[in-house]
């Protein structure tokens, strides 16, 4: 026998039985954006790797080495997306869909990171990923938030989920921070890990995320970023903080966050979960108001947030999946010979066609009438319509309940309206 391939490590495919959860999730997420007046925008999967190195950042994990990265035959260097803000902004741009406008998009799916793979992180993934453009002010930042907490309340995991939140200031904070945090981390180089005391020379900030209980408690008495942070991102967080108040959102104002890619200023937020373990962030974003620029634009203020849709999945399963995400068959058609299979296809189209909410499968293939009706049976179908000779001739069907103990009933085959109201669920 043939070898089989197999998919590459920490990509999945999504199987019919769950892509009932997933379209009940991207529906649900949909509908919330419509009602928020967002508009859809699709961008291509693969980049020139510039932009992300451009965007994201030289010395992030992400463009160091998480990056699917090849060389096109043209030899031009292109990369599969990591995220999405990158390439949104590069369409976003070069469509002509930023110069003094206002806009509110969205997008989804596949993302690409060579991480290594565990519950909840894959090396393929999908998000569902929001950016706005042209506002400068915390209303925007609250919208974002309110919206995201109302796809959570949509959804049913609100109690699930808590938001973190943060300002890392402008460039010029962060710098100053910066020079403080390395000078304090650097008298105390002996207590760090070898991961930490690589950061501490290349990217400090990221050491404020660091998952070892030692640093976290020598960043105790670590100077905060708070309080380097500029009085105009201050009075931002505040009117934020205010707006969210009045709304009744609840937040952490966790000092620490940082967030893993370059291009944020100000606002940083993310909504996490203890129901998944390690990989507990289900949503992340921020302000980003100096990348159109970075990469060729006119300075315009930017803020977005992206969720992974795997763990939202996850989280949904974790709480229980609904029944009404399994897709019902309506009819299962099942015909004696030929010339009944013939007259009962025509007959299963009229019907989809006038019940366009009914689920009707036709029996294909061979098989005898037992045979057939186990397979109805087996399909958890709640109706077999039936056609034998008999029926042919007198232009008639039968229609057999199979999941309720009643009789079955003859209908003429031209009473399409009977029929409807016998399956009606
Ligand atoms: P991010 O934090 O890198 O931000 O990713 C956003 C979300 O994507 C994460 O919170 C997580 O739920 C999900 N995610 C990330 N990596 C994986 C993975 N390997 N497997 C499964 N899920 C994953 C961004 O991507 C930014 N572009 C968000 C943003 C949009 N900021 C502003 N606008």
């Amino acid at each position: 026998m043939a070898k089989r391939i197999k998919a590459i490590r920490g990509m999945h495919d999504i199987l019919p039985e769950q892509t009932g959860l997933w379209q009940h999730l991207e529906n649900t997420l949909s509908q919330v954006l419509h009602s928020y007046g967002y508009g859809e925008i699709r961008m291509p999967v693969i980049e020139v790797t510039e932009l992300f190195k451009r965007s994201v950042g030289e010395v992030t994990d992400i463009v160091e080495k998480e990056m699917y990265t090849f060389a096109d035959r043209n030899n031009e260097s292109l990369t599969l997306r990591p995220e999405g803000t990158a390439g949104c902004v590069r369409a976003a741009e070069e469509n002509g869909l930023l110069f003094n406008q206002v806009q509110r998009l969205w997008y989804r799916g596949p993302m690409f990171r060579y991480e290594r793979p565990q519950k909840g992180r894959y090396r393929q993934f999908h998000q569902l990923g929001v950016e706005t453009f042209g506002m400068a002010g915390p209303d925007i930042d609250a919208e974002l938030i309110l919206m995201s907490a109302r796809f959570w309340h949509e959804l049913g995991i609100s109690e699930h989920l808590s938001l973190q939140l943060n300002s890392i200031g402008t460039k010029e904070c962060r710098m100053r921070y910066n020079a403080a945090l390395v000078k304090f981390l650097s008298e105390r180089a002996d207590q760090l890990d070898a991961d930490s005391q690589e950061r501490l020379n290349k990217n400090p900030l990221r050491i404020l995320d660091s998952k070892n209980p030692e640093t976290q408690a020598l960043l105790n008495e670590a100077p905060v970023l708070l309080d380097f942070i500029d009085e105009t991102s201050r009075d931002h967080l505040e009117k934020l903080c205010a707006i969210l108040d009045s709304n009744g959102i609840r937040y952490e104002l966790n000092t620490r966050l940082v967030r893993g890619l370059d291009y944020y200023s100000k606002t940083v937020f993310e909504w996490v979960t203890d129901a998944l373990g390690a990989q507990g962030t289900v949503c992340a974003g921020g302000r980003y108001d100096g990348l159109v620029e970075q990469l060729g634009g006119k300075p315009t203020p930017a803020v977005g947030f992206a969720m992974g849709m795997e763990r939202l999945i996850l989280l949904l399963e974790n709480i229980s999946k609904p029944t009404d995400m399994v897709p019902v068959i309506d009819l299962y058609c099942i015909a004696f010979g030929f010339e009944e299979k013939k007259a009962q296809m025509v007959l299963a189209e009229k019907l989809r066609r006038f019940c366009p909410d009914a689920v009707v499968i036709t029996h294909c293939g061979e098989g005898s009438f037992k045979n057939q009706l186990k397979k109805a049976d087996k399909s958890g179908a709640r109706f077999a319509l039936v056609t034998g000779e008999e029926e042919l001739k007198n232009n008639t069907v039968m229609l057999k309940p199979l999941r309720e103990r009643s009789e079955q009933k003859s209908f003429s085959a031209d009473d399409l309206a009977a029929l409807a109201v016998a399956i009606s669920r």
